[in-house]
Parts: structure tokens; sequence; C-alpha cells
């Protein structure tokens, strides 16, 4: 017998091969780990509603609260998810500059959009299908955002009709469209969400290949949104295991179609350059939301922070120029506002809210961001937003 042949002979049986490794999980730290709810971790002890600080603490709770095919679908970038991770990299990478002397009292965050008072420059991003993060759903985020003075803007993939949401609202309501090919669709959608009183359109225009791989690998929902089930190929997609095909056919000329169709301001979201922001401008846009769609389009794209110097050049003062992706601080609002902002719009941290607390969380978010920002404002000393320009940050942009 060879060597090896001795060492099979002499090694461990699979019998006692497996009942050493029960045993050994059985003792195992691991295990006992893996019984946790998951992501509480070492914490061991949800915060309550009162112990809320800022935004971040909000989201474990939401974690926790929802389904994981829910959470997913609001935490997840595209592909590798760079983008998502350089949006708040990009904080990092700008400082403030303290000079104080302002009383934080007398901070005075008010401004104006489009000929509409508001007590704050921070808005609601739109994001789909709210009633999934919790029974509240967009009613309970715009009495959130009615509330603290907040404007909102509803998503397309709302999961009430805006007509439903606009009814009986107290404050101002934005309506977001995604474009679809055909013209009709537009014009109806368009002309009702005006007809009950959106103030503005927003047409998206980045999310051109929506697909997040976090949900494709989900295959049994669990009360999830149904946009999460599992996806059969699409043979006509331009990459038929991955790729939706619905918004690929997206080009500049599409805000000569829809621009006829708005009496009111019309906004382009999803600009990432001086480039783009001039096209706008030519075809009648009104103001640009400066997005990477919070590092859900195109992966490996820049943070929205890093480019909005050039889309504000570009824009020149001609139009508002709004901001959004990574925003969960009062100083990330500031940086934003010092780097030629008008506004800034926050999107995951408003469903963090939502998802931990329903209406009551999204507005505790709404006024812990503004909180921050009257604060960040005094340390900078600036007194109003007129005040605050380019000196109060440095950028350290790689
Ligand atoms: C979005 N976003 C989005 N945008 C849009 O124009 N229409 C939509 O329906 C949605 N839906 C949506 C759902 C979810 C779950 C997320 C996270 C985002 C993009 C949104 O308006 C905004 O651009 C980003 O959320 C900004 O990034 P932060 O603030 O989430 O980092
Ligand atoms: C998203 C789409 C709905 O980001 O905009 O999931």
């Amino acid at each position: 017998m060879g060597k090896s042949e001795q060492r099979w002979r002499r090694g461990m049986s699979r019998r006692k091969a497996l009942s050493g490794l029960a045993s050994f999980m059985a003792a195992s730290p691991l295990l006992h780990a893996q019984r946790d709810p998951w992501p509480l971790g070492p914490h061991r002890r949800f915060l309550g509603f009162d112990e809320m600080r800022d935004v971040f603490d909000f989201e474990p709770i939401f974690r926790a609260n929802v389904p994981l095919a829910v959470y997913d679908y609001t935490a997840h970038g595209t592909e590798s998810e760079f983008t998502l991770y350089r949006n708040r990299d990009a904080f990092d990478w700008v400082e403030l500059i303290g000079r104080g002397g302002v009383d934080p009292a007398a901070i005075d965050t008010s401004t104006e959009l489009f000929g509409h008072a508001m007590p704050s420059p921070i808005m609601l991003a739109p994001t789909a299908r709210q009633r999934d993060l919790h029974p509240d759903g967009e009613l309970g985020m715009h009495r959130a955002a009615t509330t603290t003075g907040t404007t909102m803007i509803v998503s397309n993939a709302s999961s009430l009709p805006f007509t439903r949401i606009a009814r009986g609202a107290e404050g101002p309501l934005w309506f977001q469209r995604y474009a679809t090919r055909e013209m009709e669709p537009n014009r109806v959608a368009l002309g009702d969400a005006q007809e009950v009183g959106a103030q503005t359109i927003v047409v998206t225009i980045d999310q051109q290949a929506s697909y997040y791989e976090r949900d494709l690998h989900v295959r049994h929902t669990g009360g999830a949104p149904r946009r999460v089930t599992r996806r059969e190929p699409q043979p006509d997609a331009p990459n038929p295991y991955r790729v939706s095909a619905g918004r690929l056919w997206y080009e500049w000329s599409l805000f000569d179609d829809l621009r006829p169709m708005c009496e009111v301001p019309m906004l382009a979201k999803g600009i990432l350059t001086g480039d783009g922001a001039k096209k706008c401008l030519e075809r009648g846009v009104d103001g640009v939301i400066v997005s990477n769609h919070g590092g859900r389009a195109l992966d490996y794209g820049p943070s929205s922070l890093e480019v909005l110097e050039e889309v504000v050049e570009a824009v020149a003062g001609r139009v508002p120029v709004l901001i959004d992706s990574g925003f969960r601080r009062g100083s990330d609002v500031l940086k934003a506002l010092a780097l030629g902002a008008d506004a800034v719009c926050l999107g995951r941290a408003s469903r963090w809210g939502l998802g931990a607390f329903g209406e009551e969380g999204a507005q505790r978010v709404l006024e812990i961001v503004n909180a921050e920002l009257r604060q960040a404002m005094a340390f900078a000393g600036v007194a109003s937003l007129a005040e605050i320009d380019r000196s109060i940050v440095k950028t350290n942009f790689p």
C-alpha cells in the first residue's frame, strides 16, 4: 500500500467528519450570531424615535422593518456601486471653512424657486413606491413635507396616483415623469398632473437602462414589490440578460416634444455635464437637477457634487440648478450651496425616515437635516443663503 493509501485508511470516516463538523458548528459563535436579526449586529438594541440624532440613525430601523427585497431596492446602486459610494466620498473632498461669528438663532435658510417662497433649500427627491416602506406611503411623506415647509417631487412610479396625492394636499407638489416613447400618454399624464396643481414638471432622463444586480437575484418576494420578482431574459433588449429596453431611446429632442405640454416650469433631472445642461437650455428647459440617480444610473460616473460647478458655470445663472445624490447631512447641503446649487433634494434619507417611523420619521429626518444646515451655516459664518459663496469651501476632488 502506498503512502497516500495509508493516509486515506487512517483518515477520518465521513461519519466522523460530519459529526465533528456538527459539534464545531453547535459550539461556534458564528452560528449564534446568525440567529440575531440582521442587521443589528453588535448593537443588539433598536434606537427609539426620540434617540434619532442624525439621518444615519434611521437606516437600521428601516432595514429591520421591511423585507430584504424592499431594503435592497432602496439601498442598491448599479453594477459595482462605485458611483453609489463615490456620492458619499465626495463630501469628504470638500472642506468647510469655519469663520463662525453668527448667532444660530439668526440664521435664515429661506429661498425662492420659480416664484415660490420656500423656508429652506432642502427638498424631497422623487422616489418610487413609498407604500412598500410604510403604510403612510406618499401621503405620509407629503404630510411630513408640508409640516416642515418642504417641496416634494412625487415620482412617476409612486404607489398612489399623483392625482390622489394631490387631492387635499396643502403643501407644494412637483411631478416627476418618465417619458414614454409614444407622446400621447405623456400628454395625458402631464395634463392630469398640472390640472391637480403640479407646480413644476421634472423629466428624468438618466436612468436609461435600469437594472440592479441585487434585485435580479431575488426569487421569493415575501410581500416585496412586484418589480423585484425574478426577471426572465428579454430577447429584444440590448443585453437580454440584464438591461431593460424601456428607457434606452431618450434623445435631447424629447424636450422639444414635452416642453409644449407644460404650462408650468419643466426641469431636466439627471444632468452631469455642462454640455448636457446647455442642450437642455437650448430646448427651453427651465431648470436642471444635477444627479446620477443616487448611483443607480451609469456606474463609474462621477459623484454629482464633483460636476456641480461645471454645470453651474454652463448654466450661468439663467435657470436654477438643483442637485441630489448622496446628501445625508446639513453640512452636505451647505457644501452644494457653496458650489452653486440653488436647492438640494433628499432621496434615500427621506425613505429611511418613512420606512423607520412613517410620517413622523420622514418629518424628523427633514427637521434634523434643516437643523444641521443652520448649525453648519453658523459655523461657516453665513446668516442667509445669499451670503453663501465659494469662499466657505475648499475642494480636494481627485
Ligand atoms: C429613486 N430615484 C428616482 N428618481 C426618479 O426620477 N424617479 C423615481 O421614481 C425614482 N425612484 C427612486 C427609487 C429609489 C429607491 C431611489 C433610492 C431613488 C432617484 C432619486 O430621485 C434621487 O436621484 C436619488 O435618490 C438621490 O440619491 P440619494 O439621496 O438617494 O443618495
Ligand atoms: C429607481 C427608478 C424607479 O431608481 O427611478 O428605482
